[in-house]
């Protein structure tokens, strides 16, 4: 597997060495004012010049082919890394729901929650680990303040809810990213994201339903507070490798 290689400048040193040649050949020029001529003098030096330049322009290039084969186009890694951050602020966002809900004794939806909470760490280190494959770099930023205060479990639902149509539609945007930048790689990848969202969509969905059935509250959300402790976390980035 080909690993990215940092060379220092390495777009710019190719075209310098190239056009510098002229200018070594001009040097080696010697004007014979007298006789009005141009003699060209090659010399064992010259040759040694041209030769080392040569061979140090050609290793530049090769070097910088190896690395179009491997990098990440900038503008996917920094959407990579945008989402890293996006998929760590879901996760803590279900953690602060999940202590919402053990604060008001619905161990059940906390359960659902905390599984959330551990599902999206999984999404988070899919992104991680595919930036590291792909030989970029991974660059970590601080994650956002995420609400602590919610106005009851039909809130917490609503939020979820406003909060994967938002995470869909930026696994949408990396989709036209790797689309426009031709990169079938990430487009391969990201194909997973594009399915688990649908999913996630339709889970929230559906439990929102359930919960304005019953006005989310009485006999209704004890009932479903029981089911949603029946949820077992399943690292489905691993099943899907
Ligand atoms: Fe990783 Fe729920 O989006």
């Amino acid at each position: 597997m080909y690993r990215y290689i940092k060379v220092p400048a390495a777009k710019r040193w190719p075209g310098f060495f190239f056009l510098s040649f002229p200018f070594i050949l001009f040097m080696q020029i010697d004007i014979d004012i007298n006789n009005n001529s141009l003699k060209m003098i090659i010399n064992k030096p010259t040759i040694l010049h041209l030769s080392f330049f040569i061979s140090l322009s050609f290793f530049l290039l090769l070097t910088q082919i190896k690395n179009l084969k491997v990098m990440i186009k900038e503008k996917m890694l920094n959407a990579l890394n945008e989402q890293i951050n996006a998929e760590q602020y879901s996760s803590l966002l279900y953690l602060s729901m999940s202590a919402w809900f053990s604060n008001h004794g619905l161990p059940g939806f906390a359960n659902w929650m905390y599984i959330q909470f551990q599902e999206e760490m999984t999404h988070a280190n899919k992104f991680f680990n595919y930036v590291n494959e792909r030989g970029g770099k991974v660059q970590l930023k601080a994650i956002a303040q995420m609400p602590t205060d919610f106005d009851g479990v039909i809130d917490i639902f609503e939020k979820t809810q406003v909060h994967e149509q938002l995470v869909t539609s930026l696994i949408n945007k990396l989709v036209d990213i790797a689309i426009e930048e031709r990169d079938h790689a990430a487009q391969s990848f990201l194909k997973w994201f594009v399915d688990e969202q649908v999913e996630e969509e339709a889970n929230v969905q559906e439990i929102l339903d359930t919960l304005k059935l019953i006005n989310g509250q009485g006999n209704g959300i004890f009932m479903l507070d029981r089911e949603m402790r029946q949820r077992v976390f399943v690292d489905s980035t691993q099943a899907a490798e």
